[in-house]
């Protein structure tokens, strides 16, 4: 049996669903999880990054970060131009980059260049002692 009949053999519907969804499981990651809370454990040798200014950490699809005046803050590494998984903290500008394509985005999310327009989710973050919760 051959492609063709094992298509036919199955039926059309049943190949739309095949198609379907191999079309879902083949498309890249582009969807920023609108829930998120964890903590991160700043004793912790992992993340050590997150002790210097300018440091960061990537950890649950977030970009955690120490900016350059202390104060954290926390992003998803998804960008909004086309789905890369590839934002960082840029710490000679204060600001979150995408190396795919050089998106910029400032602290607070709202797009710098044009392929940071649409913007990038950020979520909160609370110290307490040497937890660091990341929330939305
Ligand atoms: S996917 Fe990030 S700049 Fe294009």
């Amino acid at each position: 049996m051959d492609r063709r009949d094992f298509l036919s053999s199955i039926g059309v519907g049943a190949a739309f669903a095949l198609t379907a969804s191999c079309l879902g499981s083949c498309k890249k990651q582009d969807v920023t999880p609108s829930s998120v809370d964890f903590t991160v454990d700043l004793t912790a040798s992992s993340n050590a990054a997150l002790k210097v200014k300018g440091g960061y950490i990537i950890q649950n699809q977030v970009v955690i970060a120490q900016t350059l005046s202390g104060t954290y803050a926390a992003a998803t590494v998804i960008c909004s131009h086309q789905g890369e998984s590839r934002v960082v903290y840029d710490k000679i500008n204060n600001q979150w980059y995408c190396g795919a394509h050089g998106a910029t985005f400032a602290i607070n999310g709202s797009g710098v260049n044009n392929n940071g327009k649409n913007g990038l989710t950020v979520y909160k973050t609370t110290l307490t002692g040497n937890n660091l919760r990341v929330y939305s």
